[in-house]
């Protein structure tokens, strides 16, 4: 199941507002240098890709997402953009000097092909470089919204059960296919006009927390918005809040 066939207006407000302030930070703990050809694999609207052609990178996007793939190819003309996904990469071997995914790899249906599949048209010697959130502690939203989403249903599904979200099995994931495995953290804020601002994208059912909400009757729903901004601790006010992610990457 893809949770990202929304308009892309949905995510820019939900998680896209953490994406082109992390974009920089995977895009240095991949080296990528101007010139470079990279491939940015899962590009939803294309945060990433906007940054890898402000630094002067060559790139091409993928996104198995038909919206996304509009909004990142009407936004970054540069970019050669086409729908695929990670397990199937629709390029020959060795195309690119880096490949890169951010916030994807938990979302791959078989994240092990599609990080091959990455290595494959990767150039040997060439990096290739995820970031996936901190889901069991420092991604403030996600972290409270399930906290939140618990106390409504016990059973609901928290982000931090996805496979590749602590630095151990990232590394053991990447140690699978590359070599000079690292994995590295990065904190990045985002802001909100206030609650409501935080809480209207998660109506038009993106991303896991978006499809969770929309699941719910309006009682329980209301309920769930009522846990989430006590536990949020805000109101009415702008605020910021942070968010961890885990940069994994390695060589081929
Ligand atoms: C959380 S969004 C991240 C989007 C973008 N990279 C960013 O940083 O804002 C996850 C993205 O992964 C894409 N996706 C889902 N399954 C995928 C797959 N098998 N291969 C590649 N991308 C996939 C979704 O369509 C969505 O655009």
């Amino acid at each position: 199941m893809n949770f990202f066939t929304t308009a892309a207006g949905n995510y820019d407000r939900h998680i896209g507002r953490y994406g082109p302030v992390l974009a920089p930070e995977l895009i240095a703990a991949a080296d990528v240098r101007p010139g470079e050809h990279v491939l940015d694999v899962g590009c939803g609207p294309g945060a990433l890709t906007t940054a890898l052609l402000k630094l002067g990178a060559v790139v091409t996007a993928v996104d198995p997402s038909e919206p996304f793939v509009t909004a990142c190819t009407e936004r970054n003309p540069a970019a050669k953009v086409r729908q695929a996904a990670a397990e199937d990469l629709p390029f020959e071997a060795d195309r690119f000097d880096a490949t890169l995914a951010q916030l994807v790899v938990n979302f791959m249906q078989d994240a092990p092909t599609g990080l091959a599949e990455m290595a494959r048209v990767t150039r040997p010697g060439g990096v290739v470089a995820a970031a996936v959130w901190d889901y069991a502690d420092g991604m403030t939203i996600l972290r409270k919204f399930w906290d939140a989403a618990r106390t409504i249903d016990p059973d609901a599904g928290d982000e931090s059960q996805m496979r590749y979200c602590t630095p151990d099995t990232l590394a053991d994931l990447w140690s699978s296919v590359l070599d000079d495995v690292q994995v590295t953290e990065a904190t990045v804020r985002a802001s909100y006009t206030g609650f409501e601002d935080l809480w209207a994208p998660l109506e038009s059912g993106v991303a896991p927390s978006g499809a969770f909400t929309v699941a719910l009757d309006e009682e329980r729903r209301a309920a769930l918005k009522r846990e989430f901004r006590a536990r949020l601790g805000v109101g009415d006010d702008p605020f910021e809040l942070s968010a961890r992610a885990w940069l994994a990457t390695g060589r081929t």
